[in-house]
C-alpha cells in the first residue's frame, strides 16, 4: 500500500533554468563565440554532425516569452523558480552596462513575482562576456574584480525581487569542463589553469557573499554539484576518498562559511576503484537519454553528508533527459522519496527545483537532450507543450506530499 510522505510546511516546489540556455540571442557571450568558431564547426563536421543543431540561437526565446513560462509554472502549482541573468548581455563591453537590458530583467523578475514564485536568481552560470574571456576570465586573480563590480550592481538593482541568491553555478563542473576536459570554452586542458580558476571562483563567491550579507537580507549560496561515489573493487574506498575530496569537498569547504544555505545540484552516481571508472551498465543502473546512470539513493547519501554543516538545503537542480517522458515521473518521485527520507533523518531540506522547466540548450550537446517538464517544439515556433510528468509533479507541488 502506498504511503503519504508529507514535506515540511512552506516547502518550495518548482523548476530551474539558466539564462544562456533559455533566453536566446546572447551574442556577446564566450559560448556564442565558441559555437560559431571555425574550430568548433570543423570538429562537429568531422564527426559527421551538422553545426546547425549546435547553435544556441534563439534557444527557448525565454527573453520574450518569460511571462508565458512563469504562467505555466504557476499553473503547474510551482511556488518557486530558479533562473539567471546573463552577464554578457548586461555588460556588453568592459564597464558598459546596458540600462535597457537591466530594465528588461526587471520586467522578468516582476513577472516571476506576479506569478507567485519565490525567486532564486543565478548571477553566473557557465558563460562569460567575450571581453572578460579575452582578459583570461576567472583564471586571472585580478579579473575577479570585474565579476564583483557586475555582481554588486545586480544585487543593488534587483534585490527587492530576489529571495535567494545563487552566486556561481557548479564551479567544480565549470572548471572541469573548461580547463581540464576542454569541452567548454576556453577549451583548455591545463591543471594549473584549473587550480587558479577554482581558487578565483572561491574568492568571487566569498567576496560577493560577504557584500550581500552586509547590505541585503536575501540568503546566498553557490549551486554545488555533488556526486555520489561508490567504491568498486580493489582500493575502491581509497580512490573514492581522494576523488570525493576534489570533486565534492574542495570548493565546498572553502566557501561554506560564506553560505547562508546550501544549494545542491544532484545528477551523478559513479563507481570508482583503482581500475578507474566503472560503467553504469556493469551495475545495472537504468540510463537517462544522456547515458547517465539513475541512482536516486545517491541523493540521500549526499544530503546526509551535507546535513553535517547544519544549514538549510535547497535542491537547485535534479532532473532527467527523457525525450519520451517515459521515466521522468518515476525519476522525480524516486528522488523525492530519498529526499523525504533524508529530512526524516535530520537533513534540513526546504525546497526542490526540478531541472528544467522547459527543454533548453544543453551546452555542447545542443538541443537533443530533453530535460523539460515542458516540451519546446522546435518545429512549431517553439510552442510549449506540458508533459504528462509535469502534471504528476504538479500534484505533488499542490499537495506538499508524495504518495509512494
Ligand atoms: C547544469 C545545467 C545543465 C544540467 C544538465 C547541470 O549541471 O547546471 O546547466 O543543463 O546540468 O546537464
Amino acid at each position: 500500500m502506498k504511503k503519504i510522505l508529507k514535506f515540511p510546511e512552506g516547502f518550495l516546489w518548482g523548476a530551474a533554468g539558466s539564462a544562456y540556455q533559455t533566453e536566446g540571442g546572447n551574442t556577446n557571450a564566450d559560448w556564442w563565440a565558441w559555437e560559431h568558431s571555425q574550430k568548433r564547426e570543423m570538429a562537429l563536421k568531422a564527426k559527421g554532425l551538422d553545426p546547425k543543431g549546435f547553435y544556441s540561437g534563439e534557444a527557448c526565446d525565454f527573453y520574450n516569452r518569460f511571462d508565458e513560462d512563469f504562467s505555466l509554472a504557476q499553473h503547474l502549482n510551482h511556488n518557486a523558480s530558479r533562473f539567471g541573468i546573463e552577464w554578457s548581455r548586461i555588460e556588453t563591453k568592459e564597464g558598459v552596462f546596458d540600462e535597457a537590458v537591466l530594465d528588461y530583467y526587471e520586467k522578468i523578475l516582476q513577472s516571476a513575482k506576479y506569478h507567485g514564485l519565490t525567486v532564486f536568481l543565478t548571477l553566473h552560470h557557465y558563460t562569460n562576456p567575450i571581453w572578460f574571456a579575452k582578459l583570461g576570465g576567472f583564471s586571472k586573480k585580478q579579473n575577479v574584480d570585474y565579476f564583483l563590480r557586475y555582481a554588486k550592481k545586480m544585487v543593488a538593482r534587483f534585490s527587492q525581487y530576489v529571495d535567494f541568491w545563487v552566486t556561481i553555478n557548479e564551479p567544480e563542473l565549470y572548471t572541469m569542463q573548461s580547463c581540464i576536459v576542454g569541452t567548454f570554452p576556453p577549451q583548455k586542458k591545463n591543471l594549473i589553469l584549473a587550480l587558479k580558476t577554482v581558487n578565483n571562483l572561491i574568492k568571487a563567491h566569498n567576496d560577493i557573499s560577504q557584500y550581500i550579507g552586509q547590505n541585503y537580507p536575501a540568503p546566498v549560496s553557490m549551486a554545488y554539484n555533488q556526486v555520489d561515489l561508490e567504491p568498486s573493487g580493489f582500493l575502491g574506498e581509497f580512490v573514492v576518498r581522494i576523488v570525493r575530496y576534489f570533486v565534492n569537498s574542495y570548493i565546498l569547504l572553502r566557501t561554506i562559511n560564506y553560505c547562508d544555505y546550501i544549494g545542491l545540484n544532484y545528477y551523478f552516481h559513479h563507481h570508482l576503484g583503482i581500475l578507474g571508472f566503472r560503467k553504469h551498465s556493469a551495475h545495472k543502473h537504468e540510463l537517462t537519454d544522456r547515458g547517465w546512470g539513475i541512482h536516486p539513493e545517491g541523493i540521500e547519501a549526499v544530503l546526509m553528508s551535507l546535513k553535517n554543516f547544519g544549514k538549510p538545503i535547497y535542491i537547485l537542480e535534479n532532473g532527467i533527459a527523457d525525450a519520451k517522458d517515459a521515466r521522468r515521473e518515476k525519476y522525480i518521485k524516486d528522488h523525492l522519496y530519498y529526499i523525504h527520507k533524508s529530512i526524516a533523518q535530520g537533513a534540513d531540506v526546504r525546497g526542490y527545483l526540478y531541472w528544467s522547466l522547459t527543454d533548453n540548450f544543453e551546452w555542447e550537446e545542443g538541443f537533443w537532450p530533453r530535460f523539460g517538464l515542458i516540451e519546446i517544439d522546435r518545429n512549431d515556433l517553439l510552442r510549449r507543450k506540458v508533459r504528462y510528468s509535469a502534471l504528476k509533479y504538479a500534484e505533488i507541488c499542490k499537495n506538499n506530499y508524495l504518495e509512494y
